[in-house]
């Protein structure tokens, strides 16, 4: 058998010192390639945690995360940041988009921080990501001058451009009204039928989640429940 995308194996995460909250208690469970999978729970259950772990911005206390079969903790700083950069896209609820720059400059953001230049060929890319998430005719505005819907889209766009293994979304359609969220949303399955990209979305939505193929509930840092979902034909 194939190796997973993304195998989480007794990861345990714990925050403070002096006084310790264990966020994370012993999780399991393991992404195929091409998986479009929702993380719910109860606030404080862990799932931006989780989500960060697997993001590879923070590292667990104990248990291994292994990405394409590359063993995360064996990497030192620089590495997982460069490794993080070529393998996850993340989006978080607030978009964190660059306010002096354009739509495409945001967008080619990791590609400058990858390589500390852009080419004629990123710029293209990141071009033709803001057209497919239905922004072609907005490439040079600021932030400031896009609704919090269409900041979002250049933020998912942001997180595609280094093609990433794994897109992870943390409440991506939380600070959104209802249609501008359900346009973000329709986006990322949309790239998950047709590209082919592997997604992890935290939602406090359930009917978000039963929308998901798959929906990992946490509760009190564990894993309450990990089940498919029925999808209509
Ligand atoms: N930086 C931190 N320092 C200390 N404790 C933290 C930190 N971040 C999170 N926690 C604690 O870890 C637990 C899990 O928090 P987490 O943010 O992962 O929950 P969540 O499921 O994302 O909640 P929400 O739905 O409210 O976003 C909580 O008890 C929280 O208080
Ligand atoms: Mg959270």
């Amino acid at each position: 058998m194939a190796e997973p995308l993304l195998a989480v194996a007794g990861v345990t995460k714990d925050y403070g010192t002096a006084i310790v909250t264990r966020a994370l208690r012993g999780i399991d469970f393991s992404v195929e390639p091409g998986e479009f999978l929702a993380l719910t729970g109860p606030s404080g259950s862990g799932k931006s945690t989780l989500l960060n772990l697997i993001g590879l911005l923070d590292r667990p206390t104990s248990g291994r995360i292994a990405i394409r079969g590359t063993d995360t903790g064996s990497l030192d700083a620089d590495g997982l940041a460069r490794f993080r950069g070529r393998t996850i896209g993340f989006v978080f609820q607030f978009h964190h988009l660059l306010p002096a720059f354009s739509a495409t400059e945001n967008v080619l953001m990791p590609a400058f921080a990858d390589l500390g230049r852009i080419t004629e060929p990123m710029r293209a890319r990141a071009e033709s990501l803001l057209r497919s998430v239905g922004l072609g005719d907005r490439l040079d505005r600021k932030p400031s001058e896009l609704s919090g819907g269409q900041q979002q889209r250049v933020a998912i766009a942001r997180a595609l451009m280094m093609e990433p293994a794994l897109l992870l979304a943390d409440e991506p359609t939380g600070n959104l009204d209802q249609e501008s969220g359900e346009q973000v949303f329709q986006l990322l399955r949309r790239l998950n039928a047709e590209e082919g990209v592997t997604c992890a979305i935290v939602t406090h939505d359930d009917r978000l989640a039963v929308r998901c193929d798959r929906n990992i509930h946490l509760v009190d840092g564990l894993v309450d429940r990990d089940q498919r979902t029925p999808q209509p034909a």
